[in-house]
């Protein structure tokens, strides 16, 4: 298959434009934004001769340290999505309150929230990272610019998407009108379409997690995978496979190319702050991905994209992928609730 075979990312965003009535203004925002990742993935993989691979002196706001590519990441996306005119608002997992481009921001304004690097821990490795946005498009005019004015629930996303630095650079998007992935070719500067219509099969045999933590899981999670566990003559009658690259990017591709189920679950260590990751720039971008691909992505409680945000680094459990497999773990809970 040649290149002239695949659409390139402005070709299929076009026919969005006709088939779907997608925004200009947002098609524009989305080149800026491919623009920023084609940009970062060229930056990691020149890493080891530029000497940005290690760590900065400074700290987030998660109080995680920050990697030199963490900074060049976010920069790019400052960079690049201050372009369009309509944005308002930029979160960033990397800064600690949002940076507003505009005085007031009216309806129809765009709020971004992104995740520049995330697995950066992976860095040094030479394993995959990526970076995960979320778009939000107001109903209502802002004229109080607080941190407070842009904690709105995943349910009002019109646009989320990842790229994936892999062994190729990923761009995979949603509109809301399924998930569509992007292979960038290397020397062009171009993302084709080269995984239409990403869909999450119902049924999978592989779950992800990060089994070190066995000894705080709550025992809806712990139930689960110890029936995955028991293969065939457990009370799921078959294996399951585990995987975990400890890169939510890469997990989430990889359960929308085969199928799976991703769990960072909220557990006894990390109850206090509501889980490991992120609401407004992990959770809710890769919910919306993960629920258009036919998937779905729960706290284990209730929908991630139905959480009402209180805070902007807000965190929350996370368990997402094939549908069956997230409905048992969320019955799990309910059985446990109900006691
Ligand atoms: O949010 C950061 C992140 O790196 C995710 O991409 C990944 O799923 C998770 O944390 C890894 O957590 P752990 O360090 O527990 O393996």
């Amino acid at each position: 298959m040649t290149k002239d075979t695949h659409l390139t990312f402005r070709q299929f965003m076009l026919q969005e434009y006709r088939k779907h009535d997608v925004s200009k203004d947002l098609i524009f925002l989305l080149e800026d934004i491919a623009t920023a990742c084609r940009t970062i993935s060229h930056k990691i993989r020149s890493g080891a001769f530029s000497g940005t691979l290690g760590a900065t002196e400074e700290t987030n706001v998660q109080g995680e340290t920050q990697k030199q590519l963490d900074v060049i990441a976010n920069d790019q996306f400052m960079l690049h999505c201050a372009n369009c005119s309509r944005v308002a608002a930029l979160v960033s997992e990397e800064l600690d309150n949002v940076v507003w481009l505009k005085d007031e921001a009216k309806a129809g304004d765009y709020i971004i929230y992104f995740d520049p690097l995330d697995g950066s821990s992976n860095l040094e490795l030479n394993v995959s990272v990526g970076s995960i946005f979320s778009i939000v498009e107001l109903k209502e005019p802002i004229s109080d610019l607080t941190d407070a004015s842009v904690l709105i629930s995943g349910s009002e996303q019109i646009c989320a998407g990842y790229s994936l630095y892999g062994p190729s650079t990923s761009l995979v998007v949603t509109t809301g009108h399924g998930v569509n992935g992007f292979t960038h070719l290397n020397g062009t500067g171009e993302f084709l379409l080269t995984f239409p219509d990403m869909q999450v099969p119902a049924e999978t045999s592989e779950y992800a997690i990060n089994a070190s933590r066995q000894r705080f899981w709550e025992p809806p999670v712990a139930r689960y995978v110890q029936e995955c566990l028991a293969g065939e003559d457990g009370p799921r009658g078959r294996r399951f496979n585990m995987r975990w690259v400890a890169s939510m990017v890469a997990e989430v591709h990889r359960i929308l190319t085969r199928g799976g189920v991703f769990l960072y679950p909220q557990d006894s260590e990390n109850a206090d702050m509501g889980g490991r990751l992120r609401l407004l720039y992990e959770a809710n971008p890769m919910g919306f991905i993960i629920e258009q691909a036919g998937g779905r992505a729960s706290t284990g409680t209730q929908r991630i994209m139905n959480v009402n945000p209180d805070d902007l680094h807000q965190r929350v459990p996370v368990i997402l992928g094939s549908r069956d497999e997230v409905d048992l773990i969320d019955a799990y809970h309910a059985e446990a609730r109900k006691g």
